[in-house]
């Protein structure tokens, strides 16, 4: 029995272990049942009784430095494991907490109003936001010369004045009447893009949702009645409604639609000096524009004007947010500031 080799090879793979793991298998190695010293000790009996009791202090003193050079090891390990503890990791401090993401209020409102119309029975419907100058303007009856065209008004691609960023959402009313047939009730929200100098009321971008029916026999009391009940369902049921003759050349007759202010009810008119600082002693806000479709644009897209009429209206979602959550600039929706993203 080489002794000596032994308690070297011992030491070299006691060096060796790495984890707690690797040093229990070295233990059932040596010292298990079926270990080394186990099977020394099993051969005992074999030799002439001379040699057993000089084999048999080889093996105990070979059993001894094994005991000894693992509970050094496990002092070791248990030290290093103490450190590792002690160092880098405690145990006691609170764990990382995860905040919940939540909707952009943008979303919340756009979710709130599409499911009130959904509610009458409306699709949702989404498109592009490059259109083609057709469908943003020509198709909507809106002519040549008519301002909005302008390159100051509107996002042109490149020098090709045929793509655009649409600068409304109707030229999705274009699309829809393009592809289907009526009866239609399509609501459609999406983002809209205008050249203004950014302010607390203009984005250059921003966001509407349209709203259009067709049928036989769609009239404007229907049109009234649908946006009455979008009114008191997302502003409450004591708002008041007014309707003010307006002009959109893609509808006919037009108005825009005013709610009697939700801060002051409309009361604030009288006083010079306590104005209503939402509606600025006006006791009306401004929410939409609508009107019945014009039977130019029911004819570019294959419509028989005489047998179909319906309503339009487009609202600026960014708007009716401010107002139902009293927001005074537009800038904060878009300015990624989590101390006012969180209150909502
Ligand atoms: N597209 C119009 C705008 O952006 C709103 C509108 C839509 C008006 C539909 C009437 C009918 O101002």
């Amino acid at each position: 029995m080489d002794i000596q080799g032994l308690k070297k090879t011992l030491e070299e793979e006691f060096a060796k272990v790495n984890s707690s793991q690797e040093l229990e298998a070295l233990r059932i190695k040596y010292l298990g049942r079926k270990g080394v010293l186990a099977q020394y000790t099993a051969y005992i009996p074999t030799l002439q009784p001379s040699e057993r009791a000089e084999f048999g202090k080889k093996v105990n003193e070979f059993k001894i430095f094994c005991c000894e050079i693992l509970k050094e090891q496990v002092e070791n390990k248990v030290s290093l494991e103490k450190s590792v503890v002690e160092q880098d990791l405690d145990p006691g401090l609170p764990s990382f907490t995860f905040e919940p993401g939540r909707l952009h209020p943008i979303t919340q409102v756009i979710d709130e109003i599409c499911s009130v119309f959904k509610r009458m029975g409306f699709w949702i419907v989404e498109g592009p936001e490059v259109e083609t100058e057709y469908n943003n303007f020509t198709g909507l009856n809106i002519s040549l010369d008519h301002p909005s065209r302008d390159a100051f008004d509107t996002f042109y691609l490149k020098s090709t004045r045929k793509l655009l960023l649409r600068s409304h959402t109707s030229p999705v009313q274009i699309r829809v009447m393009k592809e289907q047939k009526p009866p239609l009730a399509v609501i459609v929200p999406g983002r809209v893009y205008r050249p203004d100098a950014v302010d607390a009321s203009h984005s250059f971008m921003f966001h509407q949702i349209e709203g259009f029916m067709v049928q036989e026999g769609v009239n404007f009391s229907q049109l009234k009645g649908v946006l009455e009940v979008f009114a008191k369902e997302v502003f409450g049921k004591e708002i008041k409604m007014r309707f003010r003759p307006h002009y959109f050349p893609f509808t006919e007759p037009s108005a825009e639609v005013d709610i009697s202010c939700i801060i002051c009810g409309g009361k604030s008119g009288d006083s010079e000096k306590k104005k209503c600082s939402v509606c600025h002693g006006k006791g009306w806000l401004e929410i939409l524009g609508c009107g019945m479709i014009h039977p130019n644009v029911f004819k570019n897209v294959g419509y028989d004007s005489n047998k179909y009429s319906g309503f339009a209206f487009g609202m600026g979602v960014e708007r009716i947010a401010m107002l139902k959550f009293g927001i005074d600039d537009i800038r904060l929706f878009f300015s990624n500031d989590l101390r006012f993203l969180r209150q909502f």
